[in-house]
């Protein structure tokens, strides 16, 4: 079983979609070892606290910098031996610690069809935001590896959603999540843990 920990900054949506997924076993070879917030308001707390996962939180208000705070969970995560880690709405950016330690080992879901409206600024809600004002017609999510770069690793799964005429950023932001995050999330993490994944510079190869 491959030990994972999932660091989460908000409500946690995300989060939901793995552990249903692992609760129906659609993740498969996996074991969820811990969910770490940044943020000790993150409705996500409470959804671990109901699926029985340890929780922990790593207030980012209680350190002077992101590398302290980064630091801070690299260590916790190596104490606890975590072979993957998951970026399920966690909204700070690793330092280049983080992703030399866990390099190859680092999911992270992001809310559009990356190389488009990603990097810097491009979080959350705002993304959405960003795709309306653009006018784009197709957006959707990208299930991806994370290396220093922002929203520049190696893409492991990607699903397009149209864009509506009258769609707001929220209601934009649900499609996407409902048709493109929560299922290749899980299914990112699954092939992860079934050691179906093979990174070949930037290409991840898909094996059977
Ligand atoms: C999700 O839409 C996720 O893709 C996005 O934050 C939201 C968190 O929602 N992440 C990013 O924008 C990372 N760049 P959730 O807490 O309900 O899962």
């Amino acid at each position: 079983m491959v030990k994972i920990a999932v660091l989460v900054s908000g409500g946690g949506t995300n989060l939901q979609a793995i552990l249903d997924s692992m609760l129906f076993g659609e993740i498969k070879n996996c074991e969820l070892r811990a969910v770490i917030s940044s943020s000790p308001k993150a409705y996500a707390l409470t959804r671990a606290q109901n699926a029985g996962i340890p929780h922990y939180v790593v207030d980012k208000k209680n350190y002077p910098n992101r590398r302290t705070f980064t630091d801070a969970i690299v260590d916790m995560l190596t104490d606890m031996d975590i072979e993957l880690v998951v970026l399920a709405g966690f909204l700070y950016i690793l330092t280049s610690r983080f992703t030399t330690v866990f390099e190859g080992k680092i999911i992270n879901i992001h809310p559009s069809l990356i190389p488009s409206f990603c990097g810097e600024g491009y979080y959350g809600i705002h993304v959405h935001e960003k795709v309306l004002e653009y006018g784009v017609k197709l957006t959707g999510a990208t299930a991806q590896f994370v290396t220093k770069d922002t929203d520049a690793g190696p893409i492991i799964l990607q699903r397009a959603v149209e864009v509506k005429q009258d769609d707001t950023p929220l209601t934009l932001q649900r499609r996407v999540m409902e048709e493109a995050e929560w299922r290749i999330l899980p299914q990112a993490i699954s092939l992860f843990c079934e050691g179906r994944l093979k990174i070949e510079g930037r290409i991840v190869k898909i094996l059977d």
